[in-house]
């Protein structure tokens, strides 16, 4: 496909471990992709990129702090004048900073929520109107499985991911009658650095309650996330996709 005709994605979060295999999904789909990654890993990204790029992925990149509204301006402006507005965007940065509530102190907590739930309005607000006046847009956002369940050691976390849902819903309302989809993934545990930071008894007594028998692979989500994210994917809106293994069953 033609670069001109190539719809634009952005995905934040876009060089980890389930950003990096969402990204591949979207240009196996014939997206044109951004990947956003943070100001502080410049090197790290130019890496990845050369890496995706010998694995026959070419795939931009762009630094961003996503809990900075003023940032996410200047990120999806540049994205814009590159390579025009963007269609499909995968909000999927996010943090972990566990620890019980009675020890949890502000800048753990506010931290949290600034990058994995105030994100996605400061960076879903500059591309809205774009969408809405193309009359076309995917946006899909990377919830949790501990927003639907909660998590012993992740108050922060799981308000974060349960806030993520609530925007999901009501920005799915504004939108539905406009040619856009909003949708939330919700992964369980993920074979990512994120939980590999999770003291192993503790992973494993999680791994045993999970009726898969195993943690997923950023794949899985990916595929989940590109289905959503498909031009012919249009009657899917406001809903939460689950992607866990079985590890919280809901309907
Ligand atoms: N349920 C009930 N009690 C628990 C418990 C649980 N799940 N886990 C620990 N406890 C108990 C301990 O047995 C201990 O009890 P006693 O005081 O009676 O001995 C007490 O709680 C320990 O409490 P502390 O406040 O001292 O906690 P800690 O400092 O030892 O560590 C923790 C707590 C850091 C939260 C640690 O348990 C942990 O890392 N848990 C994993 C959290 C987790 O799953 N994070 C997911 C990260 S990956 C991710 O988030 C991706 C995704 O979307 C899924």
């Amino acid at each position: 496909m033609s670069k001109e005709n190539q719809k634009v994605a952005l995905v934040t979060g876009g060089i980890g471990g389930i950003g990096t295999e969402i990204c591949k999904a979207l240009i196996d789909q014939g997206r044109r992709v951004y990947a956003a990654h943070l100001l502080s890993e410049m090197e790290k990204a130019q890496d990845w990129k050369k890496e995706m790029a010998q694995s026959g992925y070419q795939v931009s990149t762009v630094p961003v702090d996503v809990a900075s509204f003023d940032s996410c301006a200047e990120m999806v402006k540049k994205i814009e004048a590159e390579a025009g507005p963007v269609a499909i965007l995968v909000n999927c940065a996010g943090i972990t900073r566990d620890t019980t509530l009675r020890k949890m102190d502000l800048e753990f907590w506010r931290s949290v929520i600034d990058v994995n739930l105030n994100s996605v309005y400061n960076v879903t607000r500059q591309v809205i109107n774009g969408m809405l006046e193309a009359g076309f847009g995917r946006i899909v956002n990377i919830s949790s499985v501990n927003g639907q369940k909660g998590q012993f050691g992740q108050t922060n976390y799981s308000a974060s991911k349960a806030g993520i849902h609530g925007f999901t819903m009501a920005l799915a309302q504004e939108t539905a009658k406009k040619g856009i989809t909003v949708n939330s993934v919700s992964p369980g545990y993920i074979e990512t650095s994120m939980t590999a930071a999770v003291p192993e008894d503790v992973r494993n007594a999680i791994v045993a309650g999970i009726p898969a028998g195993r943690m997923g692979k950023p794949e899985e989500i990916a595929h989940t996330v590109a289905f959503l994210a498909a031009d012919d994917t249009t009657y899917i809106t406001g809903a939460n996709i689950p992607v866990n293994g079985g590890l919280y069953m809901s309907y």
